[in-house]
């Protein structure tokens, strides 16, 4: 039967959640107007305007609306489990903005270099968008939920869900607790608590590189049934051969160089099943929406994304084949893209 009530609830969390968010943004983009942008850069692509981004915003979370309505997951957004932490993150968001403004003015995304620990990969001990502290401290962790649905107009976790569509499709006429899902690159584990909310007896996986990111995800699960989390480098997963039935991956491949973007699609196809399914979701690319490349130039430009140029114009569908992950379908939602491929069987 139709869930009419949660797709009411849904819209309207949705709808308050981008009023709310759109408004943090506003003010942000005022503090930083000034610098974002150095001087002498001109997008030689279109770029939309506000209202055109917020219309596709509503677009994407009228979809989250109707797949809630469908049955596909269940209503909820993070913020209104608590409010209250909700607003202390903000606060703290605010109170680093001042730092964050001053590096990004200065082009300077070593912060992290103050905390790494151990053998890691140069190209991760960045701090990407200049968040303070990269990937690897307490504080980056807390603050990049709010930071990322600031950015996204609080469309983030609705861009994950896309990607619930095809999984549900796969699932059909599955049982659930034989099934091994690895959501690879899990950060604060926004998706797969959406994930675990909407199948409560899988067998579920997150796997990240950063163990402050795995803690906040372990402590945003709560009380929901346990994950097991896997702190490893997704080059080389700690995982066996043809164990997974579904991987997913949300915003990573865009800041991995294009030799990393290979190695890691390798180690994805290496672990699922055949006829597995994977379900990658990212950044649009150049020409997915061609009235918006001027965005995707200006992206690299504003915040620091090492890696993101070269995303933007890689070949993923060559790269997905390569390694006998197959097109089953493609979808584009807001910002981002979802990519469902399946492992040959
Ligand atoms: C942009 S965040 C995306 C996080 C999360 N999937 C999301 O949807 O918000 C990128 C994440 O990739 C992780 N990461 C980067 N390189 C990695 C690697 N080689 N192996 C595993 N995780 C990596 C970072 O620690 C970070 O949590």
């Amino acid at each position: 039967m139709a869930d009419q009530m949660g797709m009411t609830l849904q819209l309207a969390s949705n709808v308050a959640r981008m009023t709310w968010y759109s408004g943090i943004n506003w003010v942000v983009q005022r503090q930083s107007r000034r610098i974002t942008i150095p001087a002498g850069f001109t997008p030689t692509g279109p770029v939309p305007a506000r209202n055109e981004l917020l219309a596709d915003v509503r677009e994407l979370l009228r979809a989250d609306a109707e797949a809630v309505r469908e049955g596909l997951y269940p209503p909820g957004n993070e913020e209104t489990a608590n409010p209250l932490e909700h607003l202390r993150r903000l606060r703290d968001m605010f109170q680093d903005l001042p730092d964050l403004v001053s590096r990004r003015k200065e082009r300077d995304a070593t912060s992290v270099q103050d905390v790494v620990d151990g053998d890691l990969p140069d190209y991760f001990t960045q701090d990407f968008h200049f968040q303070t502290g990269g990937y690897l401290t307490e504080g980056s962790a807390r603050l990049y939920d709010v930071q990322v649905e600031t950015l996204f107009y609080g469309a983030a976790a609705a861009m994950r869900r896309a990607g619930l569509r095809s999984i549900a499709q796969f699932m059909q006429g599955k049982d659930q607790r034989h099934v091994s899902w690895v959501d690879v690159a899990c950060g604060t584990g926004r998706f797969l608590r959406d994930v675990r909310l909407a199948y409560p007896a899988m067998q579920l996986t997150g796997l990240d590189l950063s163990g402050t990111y795995l803690e906040e995800a372990e402590r945003h699960m709560g009380r929901l049934r346990p994950v097991q989390w896997l702190k490893a480098n997704a080059e080389a997963m700690p995982l066996e051969d043809s164990s997974q039935d579904i991987v997913t991956c949300v915003f990573l491949f865009h800041e991995l160089p294009p030799e990393v973007r290979r190695i890691v699609t390798r180690d994805i196809a290496r672990i699922l099943k055949p006829g597995g399914l994977f379900v990658f979701t990212d950044s649009l690319q150049m020409g997915d929406k061609p009235s918006w490349d001027g965005l995707l130039e200006a992206f690299p430009v504003r915040f620091h994304e090492p890696y993101y140029r070269s995303y933007a114009i890689d070949d993923l569908d060559g790269m997905f084949t390569a390694e006998g992950l197959e097109a089953e379908g493609k979808e584009l939602a807001f910002l981002s893209k979802v990519m469902v491929r399946r492992k040959n069987a």
